[in-house]
């Protein structure tokens, strides 16, 4: 008689775990829980300015090549893939600036999975 309800329980924990999993899976650093597309003036722009442009601005300073400036939307958005790549791999910015934390990498690569948006 008991083992009647057994399949019933284990529906409740099962369809209680994906809820949960799914919540996870949607929450990013500028939202919370809801979908919402990043643009570079309001999500972006910030995190370049605290932790790149240090060197990346312009005139480029401490070794940064002259070429790569991280002003301006267009700046970034020209070489956002070369960036992210630098920033997933821990070689930019130099160790000795600090690492970066998950979330800015998350958050600039969302940015670019969005469609790189202006504002
Ligand atoms: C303390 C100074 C400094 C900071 C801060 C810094 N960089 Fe750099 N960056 C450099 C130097 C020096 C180079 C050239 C040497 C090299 O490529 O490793 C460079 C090169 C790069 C390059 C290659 C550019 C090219 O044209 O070859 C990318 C991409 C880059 N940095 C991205 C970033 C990003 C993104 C950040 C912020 C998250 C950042 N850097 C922060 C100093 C810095």
């Amino acid at each position: 008689m008991k083992l009647f309800f057994l399949p019933l329980i284990s529906a409740f924990f099962l369809f209680s775990c994906s809820g949960d999993s799914e919540d996870d899976l949607k929450e990013t650093p500028s939202t919370t829980g809801q979908e919402v597309n990043l643009i570079f003036e309001k999500d972006v722009k910030p995190l370049i300015a605290d932790r790149c442009l240090k060197c990346h601005g312009s005139p480029t300073m401490f070794g940064a090549p002259a070429s790569a400036v991280y002003v301006t939307f267009d700046q970034v958005s020209a070489n956002a893939n070369a960036m992210l790549a630098r920033m997933s791999n821990g070689s930019m910015p130099p160790a000795s600036e600090g690492m970066l934390s998950a979330s800015f990498v998350e958050t600039f690569n969302k940015w670019i999975d969005d469609g790189k948006l202006e504002e």
